[in-house]
């Protein structure tokens, strides 16, 4: 059992840092590099930290967006990388991009998808008034948090309530859940279900086969 696995980050990279302390190194996982979108990325220094190659791909030294993610794309073969892990990437990669990597890219998600995809998912949830929350591990496909769910984990919430402690109340749950993706991603255990493609099937995971 091995995994070779590449992170791309865009800022703070404490996702990052839960998949070094967790699995790097262990059980045939590999973080083989730390990509970032932005040159002033914490999670560089936390991958440097670690002795991880780091590289920046920022949309500005490119001539345009297929550019870049043709160059981090090249990037990322060259290392070997089996798995993508998209721990805090703000960017939307291009089609080209998700196609040549289909079924290898993984995004934590601060919501539970469907419900509030895309940008300040905490934020909109707490202004939003729910009642339970989460953090979700998915597949990524060509639409912005579309993709096959693998993981999610709920955060009930109730109010009044401090918008930093709910925002580190999931994001501790996004730093044991996305660990635990990758770990099973590596046990070979992860599938897309063949007769219905927007679910993913956990070896070991039970259930009675009648869905
Ligand atoms: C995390 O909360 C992650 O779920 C979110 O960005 C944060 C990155 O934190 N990602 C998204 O909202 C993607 N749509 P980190 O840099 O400390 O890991």
């Amino acid at each position: 059992m091995s995994l070779r696995v590449a992170v791309l980050v865009s800022g703070e990279g404490t996702n990052l840092q839960a998949i070094l302390d967790k699995v790097h190194g262990r059980e045939g996982i590999e973080v083989v590099g730390v990509a970032s979108s932005r040159a002033g990325a914490r999670g560089l220094e936390r991958a440097r930290a670690a002795g991880v190659e780091t590289a920046v791909f920022a949309a500005a030294d490119h001539p345009d967006r297929e550019a870049r993610d043709l160059a981090l794309a090249d990037w990322l073969d060259e290392r070997g990388a089996e798995l993508v892990v998209l721990a805090g990437f703000m960017e939307i990669l291009t089609g080209e991009f998700i196609r040549r990597f289909s079924g290898r890219i993984v995004n934590v998600h601060p919501s539970l998808l469907p419900a509030f995809p895309g940008v300040r998912s905490i934020e909109r949830a707490v202004d939003h008034g729910v009642r339970v929350t989460g953090v979700t591990v998915h597949f990524v496909d060509e639409g912005v948090d579309t993709g096959p769910i693998i993981l999610q984990r709920a955060v009930p919430l109730s109010y009044p309530a401090r918008i930093e402690e709910i925002e580190d109340r999931i994001h501790a749950v996004e730093h044991e859940l996305l660990p635990q993706a990758v770990r099973l991603i590596a046990q070979g255990r992860v599938r897309i279900d063949p007769v219905n493609h927007r679910r993913v099937l956990i070896e070991g995971e039970g259930g009675d086969g009648d869905g």
